[in-house]
C-alpha cells in the first residue's frame, strides 16, 4: 500500500491515478483543507478504481500513528502542504509548523514501523539564485526566496539526516513549474479565490473569471523580455512519481532529482500558444516586475533520464490543450 498525502490536490491527484494505473494500491490522506472531496470520484471515475481515503491531519503525530497501525504502509509520497509562496512570506509560522510538523509525524511513524521508502515533494526554489540558468542537482542550496522555499529545503536536510542514521531510501523530486491537466478534464488545477500561479491566471482571464492577466515584466534580458521558466505537464510530473518509487525499491540513501523538461518557455510564449491552440483570445497587459521573480531558468533534466529513466513527453500546446479543456468542463 502507498500512501499518498496531499493526495486530492492538484498534482495529488494525478499521482494518484497514475498510481492506480500502474496497479498499486493507495490510500489518500488529506485534510481537504485545500482540495474537494469531487476529486475522489473523478480518480474513481478515471481509473475504474477506488482509492483508500483517510481524512486526517497529518501535522497531530497521534492521528500519524494511529494510521500507521491500522494500515500497512509500504512506502510514502509526501505532498501534503501549504505551498503559496506570498501567503508564507505574510504567515511564516504557519508555513513552518505545518510543512514541518508534517514531515517529522510521518518519518517518525514510518521508523517506528519500518517504512523505508520516501518520496518527497520538493521544489526548484531549493536552488535560489545560482546565477545560472540551467539547474543540475549538483549545485548547493541557495538562498532561501521565501519560507515556503526554506520549508522545502529544510525537510530535504530532515529527511537526509534521517536516511543517513537509517535504513530510509528517500527522493526529493525538484518540480520545476506543473501546469495542465488530465486529459478528461475531470482533475486540474482549480485554485480558491486568487490563483499563485500562471496558467490558472491565464485559464481565468480566458473565462472572464478574471478581468485580465498581468504579465509580470516585458524587459527582463531574455528573448522577448517575459520571463523564462520550465513548464511540465501534470501527467509527465505524476509519472515521474511512480519512476522514483520503482528507484527507492531498489536504491539506498538519498537522491535528489529534477522533474522539469529542460526547455524554456517566455510568459509571453506560452499565452501565445495557449491562444493558437485553443482558439482563444487571452485578454491581458503588460505590467510591473514582480518581487522576487528571476528572469529566466530551467532543469537539467539529465538525472532524471539516467537514474529512473523518466523524461517529460508532454508539449506546451498539449498544457495549453488540456489546461483549457479542464477550466472549460469545471466552470
Ligand atoms: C510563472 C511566470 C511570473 C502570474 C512558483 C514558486 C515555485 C513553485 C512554482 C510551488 C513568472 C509570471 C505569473 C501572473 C505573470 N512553487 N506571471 N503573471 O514564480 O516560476 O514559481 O510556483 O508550489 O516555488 O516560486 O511560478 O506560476 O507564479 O510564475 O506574468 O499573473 O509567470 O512572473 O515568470 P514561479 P508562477
Amino acid at each position: 500500500m502507498i500512501l499518498l498525502t496531499g493526495g486530492a490536490g492538484y498534482i495529488g491527484s494525478h499521482i494518484a491515478v497514475e498510481l492506480l494505473d500502474a496497479g498499486y494500491d493507495v490510500i489518500i490522506a488529506d485534510n481537504f483543507s485545500n482540495a474537494s472531496a469531487d476529486v475522489i470520484k473523478s480518480i474513481e471515475t478515471i481509473t475504474g478504481t477506488t482509492p483508500a481515503i483517510c481524512q486526517i491531519d497529518l501535522t497531530d503525530k497521534s492521528e500519524v500513528e494511529r494510521m500507521f497501525q491500522e494500515i500497512k504502509i509500504d512506502a510514502v509520497i509526501h505532498l501534503a502542504g501549504y505551498k503559496a509562496v506570498g501567503e508564507s512570506v505574510r504567515e511564516p509560522l504557519k508555513y513552518y509548523r505545518n510543512n514541518l510538523d508534517s514531515t517529522l509525524s510521518l518519518l517518525e511513524a514510518m521508523e517506528k514501523h519500518g517504512v523505508t521508502q520516501f518520496v518527497y515533494s520538493s521544489s526548484a526554489t531549493v536552488y535560489g539564485d545560482p546565477g545560472i540558468v540551467e539547474y543540475t542537482e549538483s549545485l548547493q542550496f541557495g538562498a532561501a526566496s521565501s519560507p515556503y522555499g526554506s520549508t522545502k529545503e529544510m525537510c530535504e536536510r530532515i529527511i537526509t539526516d534521517v536516511a543517513a542514521a537509517s535504513e530510509l531510501s528517500a527522493v526529493f523530486l525538484r518540480y520545476f513549474n506543473p501546469v495542465g491537466a488530465h486529459k478528461s478534464g475531470l482533475i486540474g488545477d482549480d485554485p480558491d479565490g486568487i490563483p499563485n500561479n500562471l496558467m490558472p491566471f491565464i485559464t481565468q482571464a480566458t473565462t472572464g473569471k478574471l478581468p485580465e492577466l498581468t504579465v509580470f515584466g516585458d524587459d527582463y534580458p531574455t528573448r522577448d523580455g517575459s520571463c523564462i521558466r520550465d513548464y511540465l505537464h501534470v501527467v509527465d510530473l505524476a509519472k515521474g512519481h511512480v519512476s522514483a518509487l520503482k528507484y527507492c525499491m531498489d536504491h539506498k540513501g538519498v537522491e535528489a532529482i529534477n522533474l522539469g523538461s529542460g526547455r524554456g518557455t517566455s510568459v509571453l510564449e506560452l499565452i501565445e500558444a495557449f491562444e493558437r491552440v485553443n482558439g482563444v483570445k487571452v485578454p491581458y497587459k503588460i505590467g510591473p516586475r514582480r518581487a522576487g521573480d528571476l528572469a529566466e531558468y530551467y532543469a537539467s533534466p539529465a538525472k532524471a533520464e539516467k537514474l529512473m529513466g523518466w523524461k517529460a513527453e508532454l508539449t506546451i500546446d498539449g498544457m495549453c490543450r488540456d489546461a483549457w479543456n479542464f477550466a472549460m468542463k469545471a466552470h
